[in-house]
């Protein structure tokens, strides 16, 4: 069991070298790496991230592992290749793909998510779950990032792939991503294991701050600390990189990270129309139950006080509010 495993490792780090050849150095690899380049990529970014491109041919990376001795049988388990529909023979997996590597926290490679150049469905295809890839407990460069993230006690976390790599360049270098799936409660144990505080900094669309919203409360429940990074509506943050530059998101985006109360206030604002009685009393309500979760009563008090001064509603009557959600939610 253990052989298979490297055998699948082994035959990884090949196809890793093998699509990072074909990107770097063939005129079949160009579009690709014009591509990359085009967005914001450079020579050492490719190289550190492994990334590759497979071409557009059924069984290059087939014929090249089978060459040096792999077992098609092994290769197929590992995810790398599929068996023909006929039954007769193998095909690769991903073609005219650009190829990202994923490796474990340990840095041995095990999966590859394929990206098609430009528009086109799907986006990302990811290696199957095989017996050294499981996406509920893939985070994505986990390996790189770890020694940052020990050195801060601090991960940020984000919804892809060229978030990451992105935001290294950015020399942000204890980001993460989920497989493309939810943060699940394995994905929150493992965080626990390397940091107190995590900063999620997803998508700035619907889909992101939804994503967000719900992984506040599964981080909190593990004991970690949660703050939230906000970008401007509809940009994710390799968008707001590459428009603004990292500097710009190091210290206007990452470093203005804001507590999860904020987050909530502002992720409730959107849902409600300030500008009618129902909509505004709606949403002080609602404020006020979200104010009414924090232990501190220092900063609760703060928090009213804000939204006494802006609905120009007396601090008692808030208070008072606050005091009876604080019962009903023991
Ligand atoms: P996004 O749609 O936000 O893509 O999906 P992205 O990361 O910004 O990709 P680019 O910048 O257009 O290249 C976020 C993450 O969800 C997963 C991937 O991990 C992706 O990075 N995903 C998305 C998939 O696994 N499959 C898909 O088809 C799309
Ligand atoms: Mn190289
Ligand atoms: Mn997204
Ligand atoms: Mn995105
Ligand atoms: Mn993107």
């Amino acid at each position: 069991q253990d052989n298979v495993r490297n055998k699948i490792i082994e035959a990884h780090e090949l196809a890793a070298k093998f699509y990072h050849h074909i990107l770097n150095n063939t005129v079949q690899g160009e579009e690709a790496k014009r591509y990359l380049i085009e967005r914001g990529l450079t020579d050492k970014l490719i190289d550190q991230f492994m990334i590759g491109y497979a071409p557009v041919n059924w069984d290059v990376l087939t014929r090249f592992l089978m060459n040096r001795g792999f077992d098609p049988k092994l290769l197929e388990k590992g995810g790398l290749i599929s068996v023909k529909n006929d039954g007769e023979g193998y095909y690769d997996r991903f073609r005219n793909r650009i190829m990202f590597l994923l490796r474990d926290r340990n840095g041995k490679p095990v999966a590859f998510a394929g990206r098609i150049i430009g528009e086109g469905q799907p986006k990302y295809l990811n290696s199957p779950e095989t017996m050294l890839f499981t996406k509920s407990r893939m985070l994505y460069n986990m390996d790189l990032a770890r020694s940052a993230i020990k050195k801060v006690k601090q991960i940020v976390l984000f919804e892809g792939y060229m978030d990451v790599i992105k935001a290294w360049s950015a020399e942000v270098h204890n980001g993460v991503a989920t497989m493309g799936t939810a943060l699940t409660e394995e994905h929150c144990l493992l965080l626990k294991r390397h940091c107190d505080e995590a900063i999620i900094c997803y998508d700035g669309d619907s889909a992101g701050q939804a994503a967000a919203y719900k992984s506040i409360p599964m981080l909190e429940h593990v004991g970690i600390k949660v703050l939230v990074a906000l970008l401007p509506k509809g940009m994710d943050p390799d968008e707001y990189i590459k428009t603004y530059g990292g500097d710009a998101f190091r210290h206007g985006v990452i470093e203005q990270a804001v507590s999860v109360t904020k987050f909530k206030l502002i992720y409730l604002r959107k849902n409600h129309i300030l500008s009618r009685e129902e909509g505004r009393n709606q949403y002080i309500v609602e404020a006020v139950k979200i104010i009414a979760e924090l232990d501190s009563s220092t900063e609760r008090e703060i928090q009213l006080k804000e939204l006494s001064k802006e609905f120009d509603i007396s601090l008692d009557a808030l208070k008072q509010d606050c005091h009876e959600f604080r019962i009903q939610q023991q």
